[in-house]
C-alpha cells in the first residue's frame, strides 16, 4: 500500500523540485527514500561516494603499524595507521586475484601480506614489493609484469577531529573547502587538544531500527527537546536554542550548557563566558552528528547497515592529557552516561517516523519555517545530491569537468 512514486518516472525529480523550495513550501524527502533497498543501493554511489564519507576514527587505530578492515555500504577498506603514524585508507583487496586482505584488525609489523600467494605491499605507501615465485620457481618476476602498476589502490581520504573521511568517486572538492565553514564556526575551541576517552567514558555503539537521514533529521533540531527529553530541558529549555542552517553542515545551539559535576572537567582554552555556557549540535552531511561544549567533544559517525538500520558510533574527546587521564575518569563517565540518557531517549521517535515511511497517508511532510530550518537544510542539501553534478558547494563547473 506504500506509495511508490520510484516507479513513476519523473515522480523523483517531481519530489526533489518540491524538497528544494523555500522553507515554508517545501515537502520533504519521499517515503521510498527512507524504506526501498534499491534506493538505499543507489545513495551508495549517488551520495556517499560522492562526498566526504566518515568511515570510522583515528582513535580504533591505538598504535602505529595497524590494520583495520571498514566494510562500508559493501565496499571492502581497510584504514591503516601506517609505520610514521599517519592514517591512510586503501581499498582492502589483493590486487592479483583480489583477496580481500585483512579479514579483523591488526598489528602489521613489517608489510602487509596476502595470505593467498604472499604477495606484499608496503603500509605506508601501498608499494607491491614481493611477488614470490609469479614468474616460475624463485622467479618474482615475469616479462611485461611491472608491479608498480599493481601496488594497494589507495582511498582519498582526510582526518578531523580523529574521524577518518573518505571521498571514495574521488572527485569532491578538496576535504579542506568542505570542512572550512564549520572549523571558522568553531575556531574558539582548539580541537587540536582533544583526546580520546578510552576505556571509560570513550565510546558507545547504538544500533538504531531506522534510517540513517532520519538519525540526522532528529539531530538536526531542538524542537522536539520539551517532550522527548523532560531531563535535557530541566537546564537547558527549547527556548535558550537557536538553529543552524548551512550548506553543508546544520543544527542547533544553546545559550546554557551548565551540567554539575562535583569534579569538572578541564575546559578548551580562551573561551569568552559566552562560548563556555553554550554549546553547539551539528550534523555534518552526509553521515556526522557532532557536539562541541567547553569541556568536552564528540561525534557520532553513522553506518548505515540498510534501509532500516543504523549503527550509531559515539566517540568522546575531553581537553587535553589529564583530561584523558586516571584522574578524570569518573567525570568522564558521568558525561557518556548523561549523553547515553539522551540518545536513548531519541531511538524511541527516530523508530516511529521510520514505521511512518510505510504509511500511504504519509509522503515527505513539511517543515516548520521557525523550527525546522536545520532539518530542511539536510533535506534540501541530499535533494541536490541525488540530482546535481555539482556537490558540496564547488566551484562552478569544476565536478562536472572532473565527471
Ligand atoms: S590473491 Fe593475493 S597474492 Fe594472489
Ligand atoms: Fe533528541
Amino acid at each position: 500500500m506504500q506509495t511508490r512514486s520510484f516507479d513513476q518516472p519523473g515522480a523523483d525529480e517531481a519530489a526533489l523540485a518540491r524538497v528544494k523550495q523555500d522553507t515554508a513550501a517545501a515537502s520533504g524527502l519521499p517515503n521510498h527514500m527512507y524504506t526501498s533497498e534499491a534506493h538505499f543501493r543507489h545513495e551508495t554511489e549517488a551520495l556517499f561516494a560522492r562526498s566526504w564519507t566518515c568511515i570510522g576514527t583515528g582513535a580504533s587505530l591505538p598504535r602505529k603499524g595497524y590494520a583495520r578492515p571498514v566494510d562500508f555500504l559493501g565496499v571492502p577498506l581497510l584504514m591503516v595507521r601506517d609505520h610514521d603514524g599517519a592514517i591512510q585508507v586503501y581499498h582492502n583487496v589483493c590486487s592479483h586475484r583480489g583477496v580481500k586482505l585483512v579479514t579483523a584488525p591488526k598489528r602489521v609489523k613489517g608489510r602487509l601480506r596476502c595470505p593467498y600467494h604472499s604477495f606484499c605491499y608496503e603500509l605506508n605507501t601501498g608499494r607491491l614489493t614481493a611477488t614470490p615465485h609469479f614468474g616460475g620457481q624463485n622467479l618474482d618476476s615475469c616479462g611485461g609484469f611491472d608491479p608498480v602498476h599493481h601496488g594497494l589502490r589507495a582511498v582519498r581520504t582526510a582526518v578531523w577531529a580523529d574521524m577518518v573521511f573518505v571521498n571514495l568517486a574521488g572527485n569532491a572538492p578538496p576535504f579542506a573547502e568542505r570542512i572550512r565553514p564549520l572549523e571558522e564556526r568553531w575556531a574558539a575551541f582548539d580541537l587540536s587538544r582533544i583526546r580520546h576517552g578510552g576505556e571509560v567514558g570513550g565510546a558507545m555503539d547504538f544500533d538504531v531500527g531506522t534510517n540513517w537521514k532520519l538519525a540526522v533529521e532528529n539531530y538536526c533540531e531542538s524542537y522536539h527537546l520539551p517532550w522527548v527529553h523532560p531531563g535535557l530541558n530541566s537546564y537547558s529549555k527549547l527556548a535558550d536554542h537557536y538553529n543552524i542552517a548551512e550548506a553543508s553542515f546544520a543544527g542547533q545551539g544553546t545559550t546554557v550548557y551548565a551540567p554539575s559535576d562535583d569534579a569538572p572537567l578541564p575546559e578548551f582554552p580562551d573561551l569568552t563566558p559566552e562560548q563556555k555556557q553554550g554549546a553547539e549540535y551539528v550534523a555534518l552531511f552526509p553521515n556526522v552528528l557532532l557536539g562541541v561544549q567547553a569541556d568536552h567533544f564528540f561525534s557520532i559517525w553513522l553506518e548505515p547497515q540498510g534501509p532500516a538500520r543504523t549503527i550509531e558510533h559515539l566517540n568522546l574527546y575531553y581537553v587535553g592529557d589529564a583530561a584523558a587521564g586516571d584522574g578524570y575518569v569518573e567525570s568522564r563517565r558521568r558525561t557518556i552516561e548523561r549523553w547515553q540518557e539522551v540518545f536513548v531517549e531519541d531511538v524511541d521517535v527516530v523508530e516511529r517516523m521510520q514505521a511512518g515511511r510505510h504509511s500511504p497517508a504519509f509522503n515527505g511532510g513539511f517543515f516548520s519555517p521557525v523550527q525546522d530550518t536545520g532539518n530542511h537544510a539536510f533535506h534540501r542539501w541530499v535533494a541536490r545530491a541525488l540530482t546535481e553534478d555539482i556537490l558540496d558547494a564547488a566551484p562552478e563547473g569544476r565536478m562536472q569537468a572532473a565527471e
